[in-house]
């Protein structure tokens, strides 16, 4: 009786570890960039440039597990911080790490895309170019002037960036942090 029931359990656990793990792959393929966190290093760097005060609204569109909006308010308790992730398994560890952290991070399974950030003062990304054309033509229609973009690797292929340095990529690799201004 008691062996049955440990084989029902790992038979459950074997099965739900397979479907996280097809929920992931399939939903990944859908939206083209995996999930790959911004070393730390790169993450302070971002928040540093971000210069983030007062009330202040940011945006990660494509926020993965939330990790850096959990630090922007760590750092900035009394800014509002908002997370958009696609993959339903990269979401539920999100809003998992959100409830470790205790820090108030609204983090919504959704498309970037379909984001409205009329409010925002000041947005992150480390997505793909595919993407960046894309969310450039939408901020260009929805960011209201003045506000901060700061993204991680990629670029956007028209705007200029007012400022960009080199920082750590992939492998230990080079790569570049832009800051834009809308
Ligand atoms: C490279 S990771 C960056 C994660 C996080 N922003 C960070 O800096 O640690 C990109 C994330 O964007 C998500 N993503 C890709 N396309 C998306 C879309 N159209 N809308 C929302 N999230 C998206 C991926 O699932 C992945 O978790």
């Amino acid at each position: 009786m008691y062996t049955f029931a440990v084989i029902d359990l790992l038979l459950g656990f074997v099965i739900l570890l397979t479907a996280i793990v097809v929920v992931t792959a399939v939903a990944h393929i859908w939206a083209d960039v995996p999930f790959i966190p911004t070393p730390k290093c790169v993450r302070e760097e971002m928040l540093r440039l971000a210069a983030l005060h007062g009330g202040e609204k940011i945006y990660d569109l494509g926020a993965g597990d939330a990790r850096l909006l959990i630090a922007a308010k760590h750092a900035h308790p009394s800014i509002t911080a908002v997370g958009v992730e696609i993959v339903p398994t990269i979401w539920a560890l999100g809003k998992f790490r959100i409830w470790c952290s205790r820090q108030k991070v609204e983090l919504f399974l959704r498309n970037a895309l379909s984001q409205n950030v009329s409010d925002a003062d000041c947005i992150f990304l480390y997505l793909i170019p595919g993407l960046m054309k894309k969310l450039e033509k939408k901020f260009d229609t929805e960011l209201p002037p003045g506000a901060k973009v700061i993204s991680y690797a990629f670029s956007f292929p028209s705007k200029k960036p007012l400022m960009e340095q080199s920082v750590r990529g992939l492998a230990g690799g080079k790569t570049k942090l832009r800051l834009y201004q809308w």
